[in-house]
Formats: structure tokens, sequence, C-alpha cells
């Protein structure tokens, strides 16, 4: 993860370096109707984007990031009507411990 992921930086530049990656792990994902997934760093959401569209109508994606900025981009960009919702986290921290 580097300095544009977290809390501050140029956000809009995320995207575009990691759509071919995205791309990849999508489609060996497999995903199809009515399964859930769990995106975790999903960042300003294109991933949790299409991991919903692959899901629908009867799947869910739920997008979590520790960074809120990155997930108030999620929640503005994110295509109406897709069965998806975004959470704030640290995927890091263990509880009882
Ligand atoms: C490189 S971005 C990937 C964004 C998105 N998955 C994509 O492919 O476009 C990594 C994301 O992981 C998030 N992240 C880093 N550490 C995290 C943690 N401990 N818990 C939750 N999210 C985390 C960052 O805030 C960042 O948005």
């Amino acid at each position: 993860m580097g300095p544009y992921c977290v809390n501050s930086g140029p956000v809009a530049r995320v995207d575009p370096l990691l759509g071919p990656i995205a791309d990849v792990l999508i489609d060996r994902a497999g995903l199809t109707s009515g399964e859930r997934v769990l995106d975790v760093g999903c960042g300003s959401g294109a991933t949790t984007f299409a991991f919903a569209k692959a899901v629908a109508p009867n799947g869910f994606a739920l997008g979590l990031d520790v960074s809120e900025p990155m997930l108030s981009q999620a929640r503005a960009l994110a295509p109406k009507g897709l069965p998806l919702d975004f959470v704030l986290a640290d995927a890091g921290l263990r509880s009882g411990r």
C-alpha cells in the first residue's frame, strides 16, 4: 500500500493504476449471481462495484476500508441499484489481544 492510499494524497490516481490487476482478480474470482463478497481494502470502490455487478441481483458486495476519504469517494461514485455497501474498519485489528 502506497502513500496514495491512506487518508491523504491524490486518491483519483489509484484506480487507473490498479485497474488491470483488478480486472484479472475479478475474472479469476469467477463470481456468480447470489454470492457474497467482502472486499477488504476497497479504496474508492472500483472493485466493489465490479463485484456487486457480478453477484447481482441476489448477492451482495461489502467494501471495507480503513480510510474514510476513500470510502466517501466510493459512496459518491457507487452506481445506483447495485447490491453493495461500505464500512469503515481496520482489517488489521484483532479482537481479544
Ligand atoms: C491500493 S488500494 C486498493 C483499492 C481497491 N481495492 C482497488 O483495487 O482499486 C488499498 C486500500 O487498502 C486500504 N487499507 C490499507 N490497510 C488497511 C487495513 N488495515 N484495513 C482496511 N483497509 C486497509 C487503503 O486505505 C486503500 O484504500
